[in-house]
């Protein structure tokens, strides 16, 4: 029997196709394991008016950790309109698969390495090395949202109770789960022998919520002397970001903050092609590409998979597997410091499945 089961879950789009090529590559890591397929994502909102089935959450609950490639997700009104008429007025509701299995598995840390490897033609700049904390179960992605919205809010624009034209979000943010990010961030940079955590907020307008997040963050900043807190707003951290990459290490935020950070970030490095990610709770994680499902160039075989090899070592890593880990980032970066095979997206002619085979070949 194989040491560990990963449940496989290519998606939609570029999924399947950057998910050959990180088999490829684990294939020749030795990692020993067995993969096991499951459905997920648009085809299945398709087929079974469900973009997770109750049969892969059995199978993930089966599994030592999952390995995720992309879903195409709409908003709920266009995917509505696009459910088989045969689920039609069954109470079916459109919701995102990725934002259900990190809400049910808890996995609060989603944890985005942002680096510049050498020879990549997409880095902004040079030594660029930043890792992301993003909180992942709750913030304004926690699902609660009204077209209803209170008496007093109307109220004081002179509009009637129940309108068209105003809706809310609602932005929850927990104790727990800020401790929880908090405590990950802080014990990765003492593992890791980083010195430096952002905590990155808007607290002078999102008074209570991120109130509450940093007041978590300072308390466990308390638990860790050794590691510096800096505070900043994100406003100034996205220019920052632009204007001096380098003086960043940690950042550590809340969900959607997370979220658009670490699109910022992979672009000063080369490219959502460059984003890796792993999505952990206590004792289960999901490892995908921060990218989504491509449809812009999905089918053409041309995604670049570094961003889902990189995500692959992550998951070697987690298992406790850190030398095979290393090896696969090693592998990538002699890629791309040797600059012979490059994906579209880096200016180059080389597919999905030649750069996942550049990358094995440096493994045997
Ligand atoms: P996207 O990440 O799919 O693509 C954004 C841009 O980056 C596109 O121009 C795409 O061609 C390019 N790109 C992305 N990955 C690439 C790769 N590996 N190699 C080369 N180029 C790459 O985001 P977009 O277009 O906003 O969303 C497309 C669909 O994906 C939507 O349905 C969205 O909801 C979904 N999505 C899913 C995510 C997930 O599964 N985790 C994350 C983000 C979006
Ligand atoms: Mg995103």
């Amino acid at each position: 029997m194989a040491r560990y089961k990963i449940a496989w879950l290519p998606g939609d789009g570029i999924g399947p196709e950057v998910l050959d090529a990180v088999r490829t590559v684990l294939d020749a890591s030795g990692l020993d394991a067995e993969y096991m397929p499951g459905d997920i994502g648009w085809n299945m909102w398709l087929a079974e008016g469900n973009t997770l089935p109750e049969w892969t959450v059995e199978l993930l609950k089966r599994s030592d950790c999952a390995f995720f490639g992309a879903v195409t997700s709409k908003p709920p009104a266009d995917a509505m309109a696009e459910l088989p008429r045969r689920f039609r007025g069954k109470g079916i509701k459109y919701s995102s698969a990725l934002i259900r299995i990190r809400q049910q598995f808890d996995l609060f840390t989603c944890l985005r390495p942002c680096k510049a490897f050498p020879g990549n033609p997409g880095n902004l700049k040079e030594g660029i090395d930043i890792v992301i904390f993003r909180e992942n179960t709750e913030g304004i992605y926690c699902g609660a949202e009204w077209p209803r919205v209170p008496q007093e809010f109307y109220a004081a624009r002179g509009m009637e109770r129940v309108s068209p034209n105003a809706a809310v979000s609602m932005r929850a943010i927990t104790r727990r789960a800020s401790q929880n990010i908090a405590q990950a961030a802080f014990e990765f940079a003492e593992k890791h022998g980083r010195k430096k955590i952002r905590a990155v907020h808007k607290a002078n307008v999102l008074r209570a919520t991120d109130g509450l997040f940093l007041d978590a963050v300072r308390e466990m900043a308390r638990e860790h002397p050794k590691i510096r807190l800096e505070e900043m707003y994100i406003d100034n951290c996205c220019l920052q970001l632009v204007l001096d990459p380098l003086k960043f290490d940690i950042i550590l935020t809340t969900n959607l903050f997370g979220d658009i950070i670490s699109d910022l970030c992979a672009g000063l490095v080369g490219g959502l092609g460059f984003a890796p990610s792993a999505n952990i709770g206590r004792k289960w994680a999901l490892f995908e590409p921060a990218h989504g499902s491509a449809p812009d160039i999905a089918g053409k075989g041309i995604a670049n998979p570094i961003a889902a090899i990189l995500s692959a070592a992550m998951m070697a890593d987690w298992l406790g597997e850190r030398k095979k880990g290393r090896d696969i980032e090693a592998a990538v970066a002699d890629v791309i410091k040797e600059g012979k095979v490059r994906t579209p997206d880096m200016g180059g002619k080389s597919t999905t499945m030649e750069m996942g085979r550049a990358v094995a070949g440096r493994l045997r």
